[in-house]
């Protein structure tokens, strides 16, 4: 017989059940024995009485929280007055036949049945598949579900199809310093783990794919904080034959729709979404991402906005020039003959589009440019020698060279979109196994040394670290 899962109990009085899962409490009243029983769509109450014989009831004696059971019985209607209106399953409770312990558990460091806030997050990463397990953290992963496959099959729709990416690639200038990984076949070469998928997808263009996404893993090695990991997730799209309008406006329809399947309990407080020059942002909010929120306290108003018309490129610290967002992006159209003459620098004004949610840059996209010229002169604005560009980008000119049409897209961090979509204070709470706010993964015990056999292999030397 298959499995009956506790959530589906409810309206099944009367009827024989297998449960599987693990005790959340044990309760003895004497005569009477309760354990509330949970597995992943709930937690029901079991009852070991009289009825269940001497065998069986001294052995839901021995358990104890979080050891692992499956309990056969009798699912029954409660009386009125012993209705548990805080549990779904509250009307019903489940009177045991036979128990079979499955597996005993150590004490857990902490109690897995809270919100665990009160929790040290040591602790709480060290033991994560125990954290886990506390019913915030089980929404959180269900809600991160959702949403993914909501964008999956929103996107389906409109004729997107998900294309993996590598992993092992080359370092793309995205502003953050990589993570490398040595070659062991070509002794002093390595592989960049990609910081987005931005050269392959603008490929992916070039190759016909015409409306591409992915949720994809990208890493980048910078400080980690709230809304910051050096691990994460976008959904990274990117669309043929479009212009800024046409981007913004499908994902806008997809935030909006996705707020409204995933979270109906939220409210977005603008649509359309407002739109701001970087300039007003600037000038009005000192911010680049504003918190537009007209009441901050509402836990479930969302404000998102659209940030348009950034300046392409800034100084450096020695006075040369650097992109703001994207070098693959394309100026707005009207800036596209500054940009071929290197003319104005400053004032070339870039087709990136951010969109801001409650204070956090939660996307960020561009049409890029799609001839090898005009690709190219970012390269040399930026100061890099013609054989720089080439071992650089050559490829992507070269691809520029072959009827690469005319694209555009955008990423969400998908991690920032969920934390706030759950009221997270951190994107640590929506993220199965994240990295510490000092990028270690206690639970793993990474980063790691190397066998030294490893290190040979890789031809590596480890100099003593600096203390
Ligand atoms: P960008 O670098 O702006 O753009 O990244 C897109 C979005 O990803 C999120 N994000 C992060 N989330 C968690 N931890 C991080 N370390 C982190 N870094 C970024 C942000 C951000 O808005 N290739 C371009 C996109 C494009 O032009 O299509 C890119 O990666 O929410």
């Amino acid at each position: 017989m298959l499995r009956t899962w506790i959530g589906d109990i409810v309206d099944q009085s009367g009827k024989e059940a297998d449960l599987f899962g693990w005790v959340d409490n044990r309760r003895d009243h004497g005569k009477i024995i309760f354990i509330d029983l949970r597995d992943k769509s709930g937690i029901c109450q079991v009852v070991f009485g009289p009825w269940s014989g001497k065998e069986l009831y001294e052995q839901a004696q021995k358990l104890r929280n979080e050891w692992v059971i499956k309990v056969s019985g009798l699912i029954k209607e409660r009386p009125e007055n012993m209705v548990n209106k805080n549990i779904p399953t509250g009307t019903v409770e489940v009177e045991a036949k036979s128990l079979e312990i499955l597996n005993s558990s150590l004490t857990p460091p902490f109690e897995v049945t809270t919100d665990g806030h009160d929790v040290g997050e040591e602790i709480r990463m060290k033991y994560r598949y125990l954290d886990l397990r506390r019913p915030r953290m089980q929404l959180n992963l269900n809600l991160r579900h959702r949403v993914v496959k909501f964008i999956r099959d929103f996107l389906n729709e409109y004729k997107f199809i998900e294309v993996e990416t590598p992993a092992l690639t080359k370092s793309t200038p995205e502003g953050a310093r990589d993570y490398v990984v040595p070659s062991r076949l070509y002794p002093g070469k390595f592989f960049a783990l990609p910081q987005s998928p931005q050269q392959y997808k603008q490929l992916l263009m070039v190759a016909g794919v015409e409306r591409y996404f992915q949720i994809a893993r990208c890493f980048r090695d910078e400080d980690t904080r709230g809304d910051r990991q050096p691990e994460f997730t976008q959904l990274d799209l990117e669309m043929s034959f479009v212009e800024r309008e046409d981007v913004m406006e499908l994902n806008e329809r997809l935030l909006i729709d996705l707020v409204k399947n995933c979270t109906p309990e939220k409210k977005i407080q603008q649509i359309p979404f407002p739109r701001m020059t970087y300039k007003e942002s600037m000038d009005k909010y000192g911010t680049d991402r504003p918190d537009l929120r007209e009441d901050k306290n509402d836990p479930n108003l969302l404000a998102f906005c659209w940030i348009i018309d950034f300046p392409f490129f800034e100084k450096t610290d020695e006075g040369g020039w650097t992109f703001t967002h994207n070098p693959f992006s394309a100026p707005r159209p009207e800036f596209m003959d500054m940009l071929l003459k290197k003319e104005n620098i400053a004032d070339i004004l870039t087709t990136q589009y951010d969109v801001a949610l409650n204070g956090f840059e939660i996307g960020g996209g561009s049409i890029r440019s799609h001839t090898p010229e005009a690709l190219k002169k970012v390269f040399e604005i930026m100061g890099f020698s013609e054989d720089r560009i080439v071992k650089n980008f050559g490829h992507m000119l070269e691809a520029l060279g072959y009827g690469a049409p005319p694209h555009g897209g955008i990423a969400w961090g998908l991690d920032r979109l969920v934390t706030l979509l759950s009221n997270e204070p951190n994107i640590r709470e929506v993220i199965a196994f994240p990295k510490t706010g000092d990028a270690r993964d206690l639970m793993m015990d990474a980063p790691s040394e190397l066998e030294k056999k490893q290190l040979e292999e890789l031809n590596i030397e480890i100099k003593k670290p600096k203390k």
